[in-house]
């Protein structure tokens, strides 16, 4: 995160452990030499106090045979530079990065970040996330399976302000005076771009600006609410007094698509910018979702009513859906799902089961949150993929959360589970305990949860269905430096904690009371069928310190070819290739020494090994991940790169101590100038293919 924003969720968190910034600190200050290196920006090379680098080449060349089917490249080496690394005979292209024109009408972008909110409407958002890539049928007007030519679909998350707006009057604070119009200029930043792309005679992807297919979906955006949560009173404003249309999408994280065509944004940290003018005591379902005073500090409260919960208590509850979006229809209303319910949803992982229920899975990502499934009352009918039947599978089902318990053996760090359900008048959830209705349970899903005792888990994060084992699946827990002893704290079953603030005991599914690191947990439904409410689970990777030992010790596929951290993005392409993406410490010292800037690995589910396919520049996350059909094509996306953090180039100022926000905005080409030189950092996809024109990966 920008420093100026808070994050709910960051390994910059609170803790007992020491501050990144202060790990870095101890080890310059234990080597003086090392803030020059620093400075220098010099690249991992030259960091040769830095474990894990000297390894690499050996592990590479020693790498199993038997996972050279799933892994025909090369394993790239860390890096801390400011660009995209990826093996020998791959390409990577900068494409559509923040402030490029929506389509032909829209405005240029200004290097000095000075374009207005109505411009911004008109332009690529911020923070590049989630992403589908839907090919054109053969007439070019409907979904199809074309390779060449088809809808890029991606998520903007939200804005580094240092980046994001040009300095003002105020010398101490380059956001102030802050104003309505940097408001809506943020909030148009946010939400979704529909962005017509074509692949060329060359072979190069270029965006087909004068498509009527080119769309942006944002902050003010209006979008339907539909399902169980729809017309209650707990969603009805002034200015909706029906309850069924919001304005806008925020926190658009991860994504999930559907086989009938359709893109699923998934809103994450909403609460974020929602805050309060004067007095204001939270009530229950506001301190459980983390409504704040201030929020993350995006200031949209002090000068828009919308974000002030005194003047509009229901605004909050309008926001931490999951919304469908119609990429080939631009005049349809995207809809809020309310039955997959309301949390920080990260993605939505959608399946076909062996049954014909469409299989939504999703995890609520902040320390100690839950994953949850939907399951589809109806079938899908597989003879026409995009019957008007199947666009309604996302109106009505069920919504379970899970519970991980440690099975037959006690310590082996596998166990069963079980689907919970999440329906009015089961497990509790009756209006004797509060639940008025199934809406009820809609908007108030993690108190829900809270009361049928799902499992608390280490900040679920995307979640990715194995496409060659029907029912097999995987979850990202990216970390959490809040579990454990000290003492530790349930979650209350009536709904009454303040998001985040539990500190539960390690269980087998989280067994590290200091997870700074992260690991993958994959389960099995019964049977392999995704609508089963029994499943069996084990650990598929714990990330670290190959020389760490007890909780803390990785798991056995982990080297020093392949250190990671914070696994975040998670998705499967067809051949089974498991693609992990992390955004996580880039301090590349202390405990994350040798990981880095964040990356993305491959995995092959079978063997469990891992190996390093692309690393990013500097300061940014990868996240987001989709392919053309032939999968010759991928596209991943980096986001905020240049955020500062702990990162060994970060700058520093003549009297030693660290940029701060302020310094970067007003200098803001210093550290990063990715992907265009010269230029301040900005998000954008990254298009990958091979110099050969083969299958990525393979
Ligand atoms: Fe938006 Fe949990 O990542
Ligand atoms: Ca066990
Ligand atoms: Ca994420």
């Amino acid at each position: 995160m920008s420093q100026t924003l808070r994050d709910d969720d960051g390994v910059t968190n609170p803790s007992a452990n020491p501050d990144l910034h202060q790990v870095v600190d101890q080890a310059i200050a234990a080597n003086p030499e090392r803030r020059r290196l620093m400075k220098a920006g010099l690249g991992a090379a030259a960091m040769s106090f830095f474990a894990g680098e000297a390894a690499l080449a050996a592990t590479t060349k020693s790498a199993p045979k038997a996972a050279e089917a799933k892994m025909g490249f090369e394993a790239v080496a860390t890096s801390t530079g400011d660009a995209v690394i990826v093996p020998p005979g791959y390409r990577a292209t900068p494409f559509i990065p923040w402030g490029e024109p929506i389509n032909a009408a829209g405005p240029a972008f200004k290097p000095d970040a000075t374009n207005s909110a109505a411009e911004q409407e008109k332009q690529l958002g911020d923070n590049h996330d989630g992403m589908a890539f839907f090919g054109f049928d053969k007439a070019g007007k409907a979904f199809g399976e074309r390779s060449d030519e088809g809808l890029l679909v991606l998520n903007h998350e939200y804005i580094n302000p240092e980046y994001f707006y040009a300095p003002d009057s105020n010398a101490a604070n380059w956001m102030l005076p802050f104003s309505l119009e940097k408001a809506r200029k943020g909030q148009a930043a946010h939400g979704v771009s529909v962005v017509h792309v074509r692949r060329n005679a060359k072979g190069q992807w270029e965006h087909v600006k004068a498509s009527r297919f080119n769309r942006r979906i944002h902050g003010n955006t209006p979008i339907a609410l539909q399902g169980p949560a729809a017309g209650h009173d707990l969603l009805k404003t002034a200015a909706d007094s029906t309850g069924t249309t919001a304005l806008g999408t925020l926190n658009n994280c991860g994504n999930g698509r559907t086989p009938w065509g359709t893109y699923l944004t998934c809103e994450e940290n909403f609460n974020g910018y929602f805050g309060w003018n004067g007095e204001h005591k939270p009530t229950d379902l506001e301190n459980r979702y983390g409504i704040s005073k201030d929020g993350a500090g995006y200031l949209w409260h002090t000068v828009d009513a919308r974000f002030d919960v005194n003047a509009n208590p229901n605004e909050p509850n309008r926001f931490g859906w999951i919304v469908e979006i119609d990429p080939f229809n631009p005049e349809a209303k995207p809809v809020k799902r309310t039955a997959l319910g309301r949390f920080k949803h990260e993605n939505a992982e959608l399946v076909i089961a062996p049954s014909g229920h469409a299989v939504v899975y999703m995890g609520c990502d902040e320390r100690g949150e839950y994953v949850y499934k939907f399951v589809s009352a109806g079938k899908f009918d597989r003879r026409n993929p995009t019957s008007a039947a199947n666009r309604k599978l996302l109106e009505q089902g069920t919504l379970y959360v899970a519970r991980f318990d440690a099975g037959a053996t006690a310590g082996d760090r596998m166990g069963t589970g079980e689907w919970i359900p999440l329906v009015h008048g089961q497990n509790g959830l009756t209006a004797a305990n509060g639940f008025a209705s199934q809406a009820d349970i809609a908007i108030r899903t993690r108190q829900a949860a809270d009361r049928v005792g799902a499992t608390m888990m280490d900040r679920p994060e995307w979640v990715a269905a194995n496409p060659k084992k029907p029912g097999e699946v995987f979850i990202t827990l990216t970390n959490n430096n809040r579990r454990g002893s000290n003492p530790p704290s349930s979650i209350k079953a009536d709904g009454t904690t303040v998001a985040g603030s539990a500190r539960p005991a390690v269980d087998e599914a989280n067994p590290r009371s200091n997870n700074s690191w992260g690991h993958i947990v994959r389960w099995n439904e019964a049977d392999g069928e995704g609508s089963a409410t029994r499943f069996e689970w084990d650990i598929f990777v714990m990330a670290g310190q190959p020389g760490a030992s007890g909780e803390r010790a990785p798991t056995a596929n982990i080297n020093a070819g392949n250190l990671f951290n914070s696994p975040d993005g998670l998705a499967f392409d067809d051949f089974g290739r498991m693609w992990i993406q992390t955004d996580g410490s880039y301090a590349h010292t202390g405990e994350f020494a040798g990981m880095g800037n964040n990356q993305m690995l491959v995995a092959d589910p079978a063997t469990k090994d891992i190996r390093r396919f692309l690393v990013g520049p500097s300061g940014c996350e990868i996240t987001g991940i989709t392919w053309t059909p032939d999968r010759k094509t991928m596209f991943i996306n980096v986001q905020h790169p240049g955020e500062m953090g702990n990162h060994p180039a970060a700058p520093y100022k003549n009297d030693g101590k660290a940029y701060t926000d302020n310094d970067i905005a007003r200098d803001p080409t210093r550290f990063s100038q990715w992907p265009v030189p010269g230029m301040r950092p900005r998000a954008a996809t990254v298009i990958v293919t091979r110099e050969d024109g083969g299958v990525i990966g393979g």
